[in-house]
Order: structure tokens, then C-alpha cells, then sequence
């Protein structure tokens, strides 16, 4: 089977297992080695105040709701000032709350009533650009060039005879050229930005020492308001490398033929691990064991984990797990080199399966082999998934990340089993994938369709009024929180179950070990303290000891003592 070379095989009980992860008993103070954080997409969560877009107000309402999950933080996508161009991670004002979704007020609740639960506020904190009706891009767009103003963002003069190609050949993130030109007051054509996203997304300049500033600033401005830490966004691209050299590989970074990720001119630059340093220390000024996450979609792995060593952030994602396939020895190499690379730099590894970026995985486990769709989203051109096969499977995935030692992201809607929406109307999409690609990649509108909370209500109880920003799916409804909270075999009481026990049972903070005996079966399985965790990936049920179950991914998993394929089961190892 497929585990490092030279481990250990180790004999317990009558499993004969090869140990890869050992539990830390003197680390266990830190409550973000193991945690649960529940990644709420405001916009899309609960509307309170009835204009068809979430707000705060209704995340404070729910909060009794989501502590039933017993969850350690919720991390909120951005709610500040915004024109909304890229739902909010493009920012005009980081001290500020939009008024779609209420006001500073309201944020100061939330985070009082998350405490009086026991919950921890995460913010996002979007470094590596804002909006172009930020304060800061506006002044820059009217100053002269070389001016300070404009030296907090990237300009340069194009090329070509009268500047009117581009400075390199960089592209967007989501589609066509990474440079916009502007015009000068006087109505001629002026220099070019650098966005490395939408062109209403300019990139900051972080050679420029009040760049660090203003964003030490505004980390205190939400610390000093008690938030429990912050999810870094595009964490991996604030420094570019000097000369700005042109790129010929992906947009994204990841490595291509020729093209090594690790190459890439505006990622993962070595002067970027300063930045999260002196961050690092501002956090560690405060009380609470604050905490920073990183969105780094760095590849190989082992580059990854330079964002956690011990002076800079405390997590990171881990992309590799989003992304991995139904395939078992593909599944067993991912959690096995997370574990090594991280054990390395004494960082937690983190596992999550969906967020608002990623068709959620339902859809994704439910897509047939051969009509997967390369890029975000599905849309209703595309070979549509099986649901029921993607529930039956999503289930089976998240049971088994909750027994792995850890910390674990949640995706607002997947403890509904809520599949993407693949077929909202293109007149209705909003992500800026989708427009400047001309609707080649059909973007991720899909996963941030707003929640249904009451089967019988207009927008599934989403809004007060029956508005919802964008349509929700018909078959919402026996998705509804209200039907699943009555029925003891739903995805919502499975999640409430696995969630519960993997406290009582502190697999967070606990040991993994292969139990390679059914690899040839098609089946995961590992040992996290006396807890032995099986998926069966396979097409034939699975053989297993006769031990007490724990919990299984979907009622009736075990046939006497075999385990269906697309299911997972703990068992207690006596
Ligand atoms: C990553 C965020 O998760 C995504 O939603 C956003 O579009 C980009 N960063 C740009 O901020």
C-alpha cells in the first residue's frame, strides 16, 4: 500500500497497523489544533431583514442553531463595505460593515452572543487587493505616476509603441488579462493595474512599507473588536517577484508541463513569510489564542507548510484533501503526506471538503466518471450528477474526515447535504468567472445558493419577505433544516452525531494509523486512538471485525458485519 517508506508496523489488538500521526497529549491547550470551524457565506446564510440577501442580524439569530453543532469558530466571508463585484472580496472599507448586511452594531452582536456560545468569530481579511472604489485606489487613480499614491498599487506603463499592450502577459484568475488600462484626466490613455483577479479587484503593492501598515491596522481594528482571528485570502500572492517576468503557466499557479508551480512569478515569493511574521506577533499581543488561516493554493505540499511553521500562521487549507477523487489510494496518499509534511513543521493538517470557490461535494461525488467538468461550477449544459449516489458518498466522506486528527472546515449547507444548484438560469449568475469568460467556466454561483431553513416557506424560510438573491433549487425543500431536525436519519442529525462524538472521543487531537488489511477491498481505513474508521470506496461490501459501532454514514451501512460500498463506519476497538 501506498505509505511512506520505512514506517513502522505496528500490532494492536489483532489489526496489524503502520503508524503515521501520533497524538500530542501537551498540545492539546490549543483549541485550533483540533478545531471544527463553520465557514458561514453571509450573503446566503439566513435574511433577517427581508431584502433577499443574508445578513448579520441573521447569522446572531442562528447562532443557538449552530452551537447544536458543537463547533469551535465560524468564519464569516467578508461583510465589509463593498460594491459586491466579487461578493464582497472586493473591499472599499475594512473597518466598516456594508449596510446589506447591517452595521458595526450588529457585528459586536454577533460576536457577543458566538461567546456567550462558546463560538469564536473568524474574520476574512482580503490582503492582496481591494476594490477600485477603495478610498486608497481612487486617489491613486487621480495622482500623478510615481506618486506615493500610486506606489500602494501595482502600475505600470504598457508596452508596445504607445503603451497600449499590456506590461507582461499575466492573466486573471478568472478570465482574460491580468491588466486593465487606465485613462488620465485628460482623457488619454494613462498606465496599466495589475489585478490578478476582476479588474474592479486592483492588487496592492506590498514592496511599499504603508501597504504593511494600513493592514496592521486593520488587524487591530478587529481585534481590538474580538474577533477570534482571520482567514487570509489569497495568502500566497502579496509579494510579486521583482521585474514582474511573464508567466506562460496557469493563472492559478498550479503546475502544468514546463510550468512548476513553484515558479510562478506572483506566488509564494519568499519575502511574503515576513509579512505573516509581524502578523504573527500582533496576534500573539492579544489573549485568546487568535488565530490565522491561510488560503494558500501552494502545490507540492511541502512548500505549503512554510505558511505554518511556529512564527507565522496557525492553519492553512488544504486544497490537495478538497480536491481529492473517490479513489482510495488516492485518498490514503493525500492524508498520508498532509500528516508527514505538516507533522514536520509542527502544524495542525486541516481537512475540508467543500467552501464557497468549489461545487460542494455532493455534486462533486455524484458526477460520473468521464463527464466531470474541469474548472468551477456546473451548469445545466453540463452531464448532470447523481444526487442521490452524491449524498449517499458526501456522507461517507465527512464521517471519515471527522476521525482524522486535526482541524476540520465546515461549508454553510453541507450538514444539509445540500447539493450545488447546476441549474440556475445563466440570466441569473453573478460571479465574475462567468462574464469574463463568456460563460465558458460557469462560476460558483452554484454553492452559494441561499439556505433553506422551513420546508413550507417562501425561499425555504431563507428571507422574512420570500426574496433570495439568487433561485433556489425546487428540491430544496426535503433538504430543509426544519424536516431534517425531526428526522434522526439525516444528513443534519449525522453531522450533529459524528460532530459530538468526535469531541467525546478527542479524535482531533488523536493518532492515525493505516489498517492496511482491506486496501485491496477499495476501502480507507484507519485507527485514531480506539477508534477504527472505514470507508468503502469499492463496488463489493467490506468484511470488518465484529466491534461496537459508533456511528455509520447512512442508516443500515453495516449488513451484519459488512460494510456497503460508498459508506463509512466507526467502530470501537475493544
Ligand atoms: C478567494 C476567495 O475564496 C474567492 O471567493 C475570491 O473570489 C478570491 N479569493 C479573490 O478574492
Amino acid at each position: 500500500m501506498d505509505i511512506a517508506p520505512g514506517a513502522p508496523s505496528m500490532p494492536t489488538g489483532n489489526l496489524r497497523l503502520v503508524p503515521v500521526h501520533d497524538a500530542s497529549p501537551d498540545r492539546e491547550q490549543q483549541w485550533w489544533r483540533s478545531s471544527v470551524i463553520y465557514q458561514i457565506y453571509p450573503r446566503s446564510f439566513r435574511d433577517l431583514r427581508g431584502d433577499g440577501i443574508g445578513d448579520l442580524p441573521g447569522i446572531t439569530a442562528e447562532i443557538p442553531t449552530l452551537a447544536e453543532l458543537d463547533i469551535d469558530a465560524i468564519w464569516l466571508s467578508p461583510f465589509y463595505v463593498s460594491p459586491q463585484k466579487d461578493a464582497g472580496y472586493d473591499v472599499a472599507d475594512y473597518c466598516d460593515v456594508d449596510p446589506l448586511f447591517g452595521t458595526l452594531e450588529d457585528f459586536d452582536n454577533l460576536v457577543a452572543t458566538a461567546k456567550n456560545h462558546g463560538i469564536r468569530v473568524i474574520v476574512d481579511l482580503v490582503p492582496n487587493h481591494c476594490s477600485d472604489q477603495h478610498a486608497l485606489f481612487q486617489a491613486a487613480l487621480t495622482a500623478p505616476e510615481n506618486s506615493p499614491a500610486r506606489d500602494m498599487f501595482i502600475f505600470r506603463d504598457g508596452t508596445g509603441e504607445n503603451g497600449e499592450n499590456p506590461p507582461n502577459n499575466w492573466q486573471s484568475h478568472f478570465g482574460g488579462p491580468a491588466w486593465t488600462r487606465t485613462t488620465n484626466p485628460d482623457g488619454t490613455p494613462g498606465q496599466w493595474y495589475l489585478h490578478l483577479f476582476d479588474s474592479s479587484q486592483p492588487d496592492f503593492n506590498w514592496d511599499n512599507p504603508a501597504v504593511h501598515d494600513e493592514f496592521e491596522r486593520i488587524l487591530r481594528f478587529w481585534l481590538d473588536r474580538g474577533v477570534g482571528g482571520f482567514r487570509v485570502d489569497v495568502a500566497h500572492a502579496l509579494i510579486k517577484k521583482s521585474g514582474l517576468p511573464d508567466w506562460g503557466g496557469r493563472a492559478d499557479g498550479a503546475s502544468t508541463e514546463g510550468f512548476p508551480g513553484d515558479q510562478a512569478p506572483m506566488f509564494g515569493q519568499a519575502g511574503i513569510h515576513d509579512i505573516y511574521r509581524s502578523w504573527r506577533k500582533i496576534l500573539d499581543d492579544y489573549d485568546g489564542d487568535r488565530v490565522l488561516c491561510a488560503e494558500a493554493t501552494i502545490d507540492p505540499l511541502d512548500r505549503l507548510t512554510d505558511w505554518v511553521r511556529n512564527d507565522e500562521m496557525h492553519q492553512t487549507f488544504n486544497f490537495a484533501y478538497l480536491h481529492h477523487p473517490w479513489n482510495p489510494h488516492e485518498l490514503r496518499r493525500i492524508i498520508t503526506t498532509s500528516l508527514e509534511a505538516f507533522d514536520k513543521v509542527g502544524a495542525p493538517t486541516t481537512w475540508v471538503l467543500s467552501n464557497h470557490d468549489v461545487v460542494r461535494h455532493v455534486s462533486r461525488f455524484g458526477q460520473a466518471e468521464g463527464h466531470t467538468r474541469p474548472g468551477d461550477g456546473l451548469g445545466p449544459e453540463d452531464f448532470q450528477p447523481d444526487h442521490e449516489l452524491g449524498l449517499r458518498r458526501a456522507r461517507a466522506a465527512t464521517v471519515l474526515m471527522l476521525a482524522l486528527p486535526g482541524g476540520v472546515y465546515l461549508y454553510q449547507g453541507e450538514e444539509l447535504g445540500l447539493p450545488d444548484h447546476t441549474m440556475i438560469p445563466h440570466e441569473f449568475r453573478q460571479d465574475p468567472t462567468f462574464h469574463r469568460t463568456d460563460g465558458v467556466r460557469v462560476g460558483r454561483d452554484g454553492s452559494r445558493v441561499p439556505l433553506p431553513w422551513v420546508a413550507d416557506a417562501p425561499s425555504y424560510g431563507f428571507s422574512s419577505t420570500g426574496k433570495s438573491w439568487l433561485p433556489q433549487p425546487g428540491l430544496w425543500g426535503t433538504h430543509s433544516r426544519d424536516i431534517q431536525q425531526r428526522n434522526p436519519d439525516s444528513t443534519l442529525s449525522l453531522y450533529r452525531k459524528a460532530l459530538k462524538l468526535r469531541r467525546e472521543l478527542n479524535l482531533g487531537h488523536g493518532s492515525l494509523a493505516w489498517w492496511p488489511e482491506k486496501d485491496s477491498e477499495g476501502a480507507v481505513a484507519f485507527v485514531n486512538g480506539n477508534v477504527l474508521a472505514v470507508m468503502n470506496m469499492g463496488t463489493e461490501p467490506v468484511e470488518l471485525p465484529e466491534f461496537e459501532i459508533l456511528c455509520q454514514s447512512s442508516p443500515g451501512a453495516m449488513a451484519h458485519t459488512r460494510l456497503r460500498p460508498n459508506r463509512t463506519v466507526w467502530m470501537r476497538i475493544p
